[in-house]
C-alpha cells in the first residue's frame, strides 16, 4: 500500500474532483469542520494533505502523520499556516500522547483488514487520553463511481484492481463496512458513538472511553 500511494501521489487528489461526489464532499467537509474546530488534531495517514490543509484552517493545530515520509513532507509543504507539525508514524503503532483532544483518519479505515480493525481501534484508544474525540471517515460503495471490487477473501476483505496513469496495476485492499459493522467494531472503544452516512461517504465519531 505504501508503494502504491507514493506512486499515486501526483494524481491522488483527482478523486476529490469527481463531479457526482461534490454535494456529499461539501457535507463531509462541514461535518469535519464542526468536529475539529479549535481542536488539537492528530491526523493519521495524511497522504497528500487534502484534509491537512482544511484542518489547518479549522483546528487550533494539526499534527500530520503518515507511514510515508514522502507524503508527510508533501502534506506539510501544502499548508500555508504555521499551526501544522508532522511526523512519520505507523497507524498501528501510534506513539502515546497527551497533547491532542482529537484524532482523525480520512480514507484509511477502508485499507485496514477486517481482522485488524479492532486492534487498530484499541491501539488508537490506548494512545490518546480518555475523552479524546475520534473522527474516522471513508467511502461507501456506489456502483459506477467506485472502482469495482475485483476479489473478496475468505475473511470477507474486498480488493480492487487499480490502474495508475503510468500504466501500472495494483491490487488494493478496500473494505466498505456497513453502519452496523462500524457500530459493532467501534463500540468497545468509543462512547457517544455516532455513525453518519450520505450516498458516497460514512463518518464515525465518538469519544475514547475511560
Ligand atoms: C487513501 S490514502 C488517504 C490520504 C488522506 N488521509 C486523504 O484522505 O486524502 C491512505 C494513506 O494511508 C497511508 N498509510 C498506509 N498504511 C499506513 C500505516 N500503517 N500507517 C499510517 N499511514 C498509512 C498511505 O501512505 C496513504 O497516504
Amino acid at each position: 500500500m505504501l508503494q502504491y500511494y507514493e506512486q499515486r501521489y501526483p494524481e491522488y487528489e483527482a478523486i476529490y474532483a469527481k463531479p457526482e461526489r461534490q454535494v456529499d464532499l461539501v457535507w463531509l467537509e462541514a461535518r469535519i469542520r464542526e468536529l475539529t474546530s479549535y481542536k488539537c488534531v492528530y491526523e493519521i495517514a495524511c497522504g497528500t494533505g487534502y484534509w491537512t490543509r482544511r484542518l489547518a484552517s479549522f483546528a487550533e493545530r494539526v499534527h500530520a502523520t503518515d507511514v510515508s515520509q514522502k507524503l508527510v513532507d508533501l502534506a506539510v509543504s501544502g499548508c500555508a499556516s504555521d499551526n501544522v507539525t508532522s511526523e512519520t508514524a505507523d497507524a498501528f503503532n501510534i506513539p502515546k500522547s497527551q497533547n491532542f483532544n482529537c484524532v482523525l483518519a480520512g480514507f484509511f479505515y477502508s485499507h485496514v483488514l477486517i481482522k485488524q480493525q479492532s486492534p487498530f481501534l484499541k491501539g488508537l484508544a490506548e494512545s490518546f487520553l480518555p475523552g479524546t474525540r475520534v473522527v474516522l471517515f471513508d467511502n461507501r460503495y456506489v456502483e459506477g463511481s467506485n472502482t469495482a471490487v475485483s476479489r473478496c477473501s475468505d475473511e470477507g476483505d474486498t480488493y480492487q484492481t487499480r490502474l495508475l496513469s503510468d500504466g501500472s496495476s495494483h491490487e488494493v485492499l478496500k473494505n466498505f463496512p456497513t453502519e452496523s459493522e462500524l457500530k459493532t467494531t467501534c463500540a468497545p472503544f468509543l462512547r457517544d458513538l455516532e455513525v453518519m452516512e450520505c450516498q458516497y461517504y460514512w463518518l464515525v465519531t465518538g469519544i475514547i472511553s475511560d
